[in-house]
């Protein structure tokens, strides 16, 4: 079965609630592909009118980040259920720009992953090597680590449904895309070791996106690859260019 194209905003710290408004406004006549599942990460303030905003449309929202506890006292953060009852669908685990500020680990995002399933969203799962790593010719190495940990403990059927981003740290907000090729080679090891961690038929219905700098001129190219399912785009999402995107 073919895998269905996701294309997903990361709005990151950027757009007001007015803003947020407007923007999908502006989006909604780009955007409406029904063969490609369409998806915008929004900062959490922007969760409930972007939810209300994109109401009838294709568009899924997203958040950008949670805490794995239910509730209590940790003041600041906000919980899956929370996200739930919002009418959010996926979540971005492991995004390299909260592995470096915010010190996230692998063991932190494992709890998070599992978290996210067990509370009925969908984990976005971010991956991807620096530049001193890909020099050095430890991408794949480093990428294994990553998604072996993140994933432990977590079963096959759970997997199917995740969607995984391949983001190279050096191509992000940088306009320095990987090549189509070295972002095929990633996202096909990251699908055989799906396939060596689990079976072949969770590694073919796992969805494996590109992120970084993707935009309007290279996502066609990107995404005619066989093992690249989709994008997850930062500053192009913010732009009439996403729907270009969506598009391509
Ligand atoms: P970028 O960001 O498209 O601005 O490079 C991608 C991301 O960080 O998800």
């Amino acid at each position: 079965m073919a895998r269905r194209k996701i294309i997903a905003g990361n709005w990151k710290m950027n757009m007001t609630p007015s803003e947020a408004v407007k923007l999908v406004e502006e989006l909604k006549p780009l955007v409406n592909n029904p063969d490609v599942d369409v998806v915008y990460c929004v900062p959490a303030i922007d969760i409930v009118p972007v939810v209300e905003a994109v109401k009838g449309t294709n568009v899924q929202v997203g958040a950008e980040n949670f805490y794995i506890e239910d509730k209590g006292a940790y003041t600041g953060e906000i919980s899956a259920p929370m996200l739930i009852d919002a009418g959010v669908k996926y979540v971005i685990i492991g995004h390299s720009e909260r592995r470096d500020y915010f010190k996230e680990d692998d063991a932190f995002l494992n709890k998070k992953v599992k978290k996210a399933i067990a509370s009925g969203l969908t984990p976005i799962l971010c991956c991807g090597e620096s530049l001193e790593q890909r020099e050095l010719g430890v991408t794949m190495d480093w990428i294994r680590l990553q998604i072996k940990s993140d994933l432990a403990d977590v079963a096959a059927d759970d997997v199917k449904n995740l969607v995984i981003a391949y983001e190279p740290i050096w191509a992000i907000g940088t306009g320095k895309t990987a090549t189509s090729d070295q972002a095929e080679e990633v996202c096909a090891g990251i699908r055989a070791l799906i396939a060596e961690m689990y079976d072949e038929a969770t590694a073919e219905a796992v969805r494996i996106q590109y992120g970084g700098s993707m935009n309007a001129g290279n996502a066609k190219e990107l995404l005619a690859k066989p093992n690249i399912d989709g994008g997850l785009i930062g500053g192009a999402s913010l732009k009439a260019e996403f729907g270009q995107v969506v598009n391509a």
